[in-house]
Order: C-alpha cells, then structure tokens, then sequence
C-alpha cells in the first residue's frame, strides 16, 4: 500500500540493524528522506539515533553515544537483578529526541498513525533486559507510552516489543507494568483504541490470565473455608487488577465465568476451579518473567 504520510517518497527501509539484530520492518515510518532512501538503516539501541551507513553507526558505537553509560535516558524506576529486567521511565517533555526516534522506531511496526514529533504530553516507559554478563549494560526491549493528563480511562496509548524480542512474555510484562501503574494512582485503566491484531490478542491474553489469578487468590483466602464472607463482584475485580469493568467481563467470558441467571435475568460469576487452575498452570509453565510490585520505585505524578 501507499504510504499516507510521505505521498510524494515511498520509504525503501526494510531492514533496520538494531544491536546485533537484522530485524525485516512491517510498516513505513516517516525518517528523513536522507534514511527513507536506504534499505537499510542503523539504529543505535541506547539513544536510538538512527543512521545511514555502518561506518557511522560503528563509529557511533565506539565513541559518539551520549549515553555512554548503556541505557536510557530518564529514572529507573524498577529492577529486578533476578529476572535481568528493568524499566525506565523518560519524560517527552526532557528527553524530546529520544522519544522522537522511539516513536519513528515504533511506527516500523505499527500501522496505525501515531505521533512522532509532539512527545511532550507523553511519559515512556521503557523495558530493558539486564545484560548478562555486564549488569551496568541494558538491551531496549519494548515500551510503552501514556499520556501525562487524560481524562479518558487510557492507561497505554502505544505499546511495542520489537519483533526480536516478540512471544516470549515481555509484552504481557509491560501491559502488567501498565496495570500496576493504574493501581498505584487508584485508577481503572484500558489501552488506547483501536487495538491492533497483536495487540487484541496480547490483551485478550492478558485479561483472561489476570482474572484467572484474581480468582484463584479469592477463591483460596475466602471461599475455600466458608469462614468468610466475600462478594465476587466485577467492581472488585476492577479494583485488585486495575482493570476497566469492560475488560474484566472479557476476561471472565475467556474462562467461562459469567453465567446468566435466568430467574433473575441477570449475570452472576462462577468459580470454575478446574478450567482457571488450568489457565494459570499452562501460563506458568512457559517460565515468562513476571513482576513483583515491591520492586517498583514510583509515585504517580499528579
Ligand atoms: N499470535 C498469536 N498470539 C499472540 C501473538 C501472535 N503473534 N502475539 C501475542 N499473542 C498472545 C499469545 O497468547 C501470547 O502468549 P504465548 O506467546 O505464550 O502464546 C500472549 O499474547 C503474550 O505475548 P507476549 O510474548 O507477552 O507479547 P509480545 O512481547 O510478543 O508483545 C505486542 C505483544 C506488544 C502486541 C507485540 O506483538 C508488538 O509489539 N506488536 C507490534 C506493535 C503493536 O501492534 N502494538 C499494539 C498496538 S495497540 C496499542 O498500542 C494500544
Ligand atoms: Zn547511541
């Protein structure tokens, strides 16, 4: 297809070098025409300056990185040594060029139109792998982006893994992040729409496991003993995951949960143990990293 934002150039990248990867792109984004014209383009994974020739990004490498110290600009606002995973959080509005060149390099990987050049009114929150055998060494692996003030419920307004890095848990990791920065501003939050495919299917994903989890912790701390008295309702399901009501009934369909009452013509949950341990134990034992909220350092902005 033509590509809407250049009518005039149609880009020729296809390929984008990223640390030592050769990673094929999906869609066009909108470089300079001085980058559109090559087939291949470098891209330096710290401060994601990009480049046209591999002499210069060699060059850049050895000795023209600003970010000598081998992550990203802004905070780092997590850390999990165990697991090598940390996340960032870099603000639009200080670190423009940064935020630029991600969201160039998101857009190889997103049909939808996003932003590129307006950062400001966004935060960026950037997952890291811990590199393995030097710790103060840290790999781009994905983000995703929020706006500072919304009053929408919008919790994520883009969210990539880089294809390399793709199906191996990382972006069900970053959703997680999302969710656990909505719980800490006392918030019900949902990603930007319209979804991609991947994306639908991540949260798809992603809701049906979490509700899995809310389940099985109620059923096991009340239900299970009859001794306390527990309401499973959507509105606190809502509350324990962050979640938009909407999203917590999709998770719940997921595990077929939600049954009608016909006398009362109304819906009702149910604990199907043996269908949600099943969920939970399948997830499990893919052996994807998983996030403990004692590790995050953060307080919402406000
Ligand atoms: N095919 C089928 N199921 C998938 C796929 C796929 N290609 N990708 C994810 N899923 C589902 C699977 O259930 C998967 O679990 P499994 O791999 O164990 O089967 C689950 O989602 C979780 O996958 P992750 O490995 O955690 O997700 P990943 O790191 O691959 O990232 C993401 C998902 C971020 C959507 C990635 O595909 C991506 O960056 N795509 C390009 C950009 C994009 O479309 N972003 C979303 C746009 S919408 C928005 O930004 C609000
Ligand atoms: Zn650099």
């Amino acid at each position: 297809s033509i590509d809407s934002d250049s009518p005039y150039m149609v880009s020729q990248i296809r390929q984008i070098r990223f640390r030592d990867f050769l990673i094929d792109t999906w869609y066009s984004a909108p470089y300079p025409e001085e980058y559109s014209q090559s087939s291949v383009i470098f891209i330096c994974e710290h401060c994601l300056k990009y480049m046209n020739s591999h002499k210069l990004y060699m060059r850049h490498q050895l000795k023209n990185c600003n970010m000598s110290n081998h992550h990203p600009p802004g905070t780092e606002i997590y850390r999990d040594p165990e697991q090598r995973v940390a996340f960032w959080e870099v603000d639009g509005r200080k670190n423009i060029s940064y935020c630029q060149n991600l969201c160039l390099l998101a857009k190889l990987f997103l049909n939808s139109k996003t932003l590129y050049y307006d950062v400001e009114p966004f935060i960026f929150y950037i997952l890291t792998e811990i590199d393995a055998s030097d710790p103060s060494t840290y790999h781009f692996v994905g983000y995703f982006s929020k706006e500072k003030l919304n009053n929408s419920d919008y919790n994520v307004s883009c969210i990539l893994t880089l294809p390399v890095y793709q199906r191996k848990g990382y972006g069900s990791l970053l959703i997680d992040f999302s969710y656990l920065l909505s719980r800490k501003e006392f918030k019900f939050g949902t990603p930007e729409k319209p979804l991609s495919d991947l994306g639908l299917m991540s949260y798809r994903n992603y809701w049906k496991i979490t509700i899995a989890h809310q389940l099985k912790f109620l059923w096991e701390k009340y239900l299970k003993n009859k001794s306390d008295y527990v309401t499973i309702s959507v509105e606190n399901l809502c509350k324990l995951t962050g979640m938009i009501p909407s999203d917590v009934v999709v998770g719940l369909e997921q595990l077929h949960a939600l049954v009608k009452n016909f006398n009362t013509n109304s819906y009702g949950i149910a604990v199907n143990l043996r269908t949600i341990d099943s969920v939970i134990e399948k997830w499990k034992s893919k052996n994807y990293v998983t996030l403990d909220s004692s590790k995050l350092l953060w307080k919402p902005m406000l």
